[in-house]
């Protein structure tokens, strides 16, 4: 068991299940509509405490998050030292999902200054053994990096999901990147490999490819695969990626090798996709 802190977003999530996705400027009934707590990091936390570690998470919340602190408090994440704002509102995302497709598509609406490396700089970080941190924010995210690179024993993980200006150049101050296929194919890469490939020597990374599952590159740049399980029927893709994210975290805090650390977050974060929420036993 590890004590993990994650740094990032927390989020309100509406989200609409539909027979198929809607055309434009057409009007359609929902089969059924869920309100719960969302956010990369957010939904990483929950998951990594439910896999038994000692999780804490910091980020910004602002008015209108009781669905937040509920969620944490329900599932022992710690939120005490998050930042309350009292301006703004709970990021908001509004979810369409397709039961045809099993896709998901975001339209987020957000009012809330983001999480800032002063706040951060008054956390006691030997308190932990791991900081993940969500991609974004790129000027605080620095400095915020630089300061656990001060702390040796700590591991730290940076998830590379969306082009951010910038981003590049804190990908050697983390230990673990968590690309997604979003970003890689913004930065012109087809396939996992190629990105993959492209970083420096040295640096551990994976990259998730959706329903083909997720490749990683080893310290010695061997490049693994791990295929996505064979799903009947697809329930709920949305924060698959943070499952994943979580399972991996996890297996390398307790020192499983990459090789199983891919397989398990795979399966995982496949099976996730068979019930309503990132939550396990739902
Ligand atoms: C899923 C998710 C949602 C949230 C959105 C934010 O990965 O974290 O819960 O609304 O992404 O980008």
């Amino acid at each position: 068991m590890s004590r993990i802190l994650c740094v990032g977003i927390a989020t309100l999530d509406i989200v609409n299940h539909v027979d198929e996705y809607p055309a434009e400027d057409s009007e359609l009934r929902a089969l059924s509509q869920s309100r719960r707590m969302g956010g990369n990091a957010a939904n990483t936390a929950v998951l990594l405490s439910q896999l038994g570690h000692t999780v804490s998470w910091v980020g910004n919340l602002g008015p209108g998050g009781d669905i937040v602190e509920e969620t944490f408090r329900q599932h022992q994440v710690d939120a005490a030292a998050a930042v309350r704002l009292t301006t703004g509102g709970i990021p908001t995302s509004y979810v369409t999902l397709s039961e045809s497709t099993g896709s998901r598509s975001i339209v987020h609406h957000r009012d809330l200054p983001e999480y800032e490396a002063d706040a951060f700089r008054e956390l006691d970080l030997n308190r932990y053994d791991w900081v993940h941190f969500e991609g974004r924010a790129i000027n605080h995210l620095e400095v915020m990096l630089d300061m656990v690179q001060r702390h040796p024993s700590l591991g730290t993980s940076l998830e590379v999901e969306k082009p951010r200006d910038g981003i590049e150049a804190l990908f050697g101050k983390a230990d673990v990147l968590l690309i997604s296929y979003v970003y890689a194919l913004s930065r012109g890469f087809e396939d996992a490999t190629s990105i993959l490939n492209s970083l420096p020597k040295g640096c551990l990374a994976t990259c998730t490819w959706g329903a083909k599952g997720a490749w990683a590159v080893d310290e010695q740049r061997r490049v693994l695969y791990e295929p996505a399980l064979h799903l009947d029927r697809i329930v709920d893709t949305l924060g698959a990626g943070d499952v994943f994210n979580a399972g991996l975290i996890s297996a390398l805090c307790r020192g499983q090798p990459l090789e199983s650390a891919l397989a398990g977050a795979v399966a995982l974060a496949s099976s996730k996709c068979t019930h309503e929420g990132v939550a396990l036993g739902h």
